[in-house]
């Protein structure tokens, strides 16, 4: 196993030049976007994805062959994917995340904690009783972090399945956020699980999973100078 890469970036590292890099099916949804940040989020994933590969393979961005096919409807907004490497993207407020392995599935997620969040009544929608019970006994102004980390959690499994929100999230049962990263149950995958916290700072919370019997080595990076080049 190597290392599972994971590149960061703001979305302050958008810039016009990056847009002649993406195909007509990116170009596509970054015009649907209605806010420049959404925009913004959303062109600085596909320039990360792009770039790193590219990087790897000798390759020009542009060049780089993407597929984004939902596999319920065919439209290009699914969980992105390119030869010979399994990656994962994830965005939320001004933080762009993409996790790299050259061969076990990932998922990578990053969430703005929003203070102002009832954390009790969206734990009803997504978190087991057991996960409920645990929220319950943070205090309450720990209560939007510790939700928020349930969530990233939960998402990064369910993006490295690839099954995303189709996944019911009250079943995907993972450890409470004081305790290690770790899958407790979950009937809709059967395999391995590693799963990790990644460090974002106090504003978000962020998790890695990796569909593999081993814990990998994670390596991080800042994109940063990647897009400026
Ligand atoms: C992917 C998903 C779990 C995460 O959503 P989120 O927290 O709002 O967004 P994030 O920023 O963390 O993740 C976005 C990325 O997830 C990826 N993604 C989309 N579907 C995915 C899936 N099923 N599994 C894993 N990753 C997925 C995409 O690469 C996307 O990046 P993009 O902006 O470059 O397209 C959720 O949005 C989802 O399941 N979306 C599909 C829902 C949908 O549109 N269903 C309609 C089916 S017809
Ligand atoms: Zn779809």
């Amino acid at each position: 196993m190597t290392a599972v890469e994971v590149w960061w970036a703001r979305t302050t590292d958008a810039r016009p030049g990056l847009v002649g890099e993406l195909n007509a099916v990116e170009r596509e949804r970054l015009a649907a976007y209605a806010r420049d940040e959404d925009k913004n989020r959303f062109l600085v994933g596909c320039a990360i994805v792009r770039r790193v590969i590219a990087t790897k393979l000798e390759l020009s961005p542009a060049d780089v062959v993407l597929d984004r096919t939902c596999p319920d409807c065919g439209r290009h907004h699914g969980k992105v994917s390119a030869e010979g490497v399994q990656l994962s993207v994830s965005h939320s407020g001004d933080r762009i995340v993409v996790a790299f392995h050259p061969s076990a599935a990932v998922g990578v997620d990053v969430e703005l904690i929003n203070p102002a969040i009832d954390a009790d009544s969206l734990a009803s929608v997504s978190l087991s009783d057991l996960e409920a019970a645990e929220l319950a006994g943070f205090a309450p102004t720990a209560r939007a972090r510790a939700f928020t980390q349930y969530w990233t959690r939960k998402e990064a499994v369910v993006k490295a399945t690839g099954d995303g929100i189709r996944a019911d999230l009250r079943k995907v049962i993972v450890s409470a956020p004081d305790r290690p990263p770790a899958l407790r149950e979950w009937a809709g995958h059967d395999g391995p699980v590693q799963l990790m916290d990644l460090p974002a700072g106090v504003e978000y919370a962020a998790a890695l999973a990796i569909l593999s019997d081993q814990v990998p080595e994670v390596r991080s990076f800042d994109a940063g100078p990647l897009l400026r080049s």
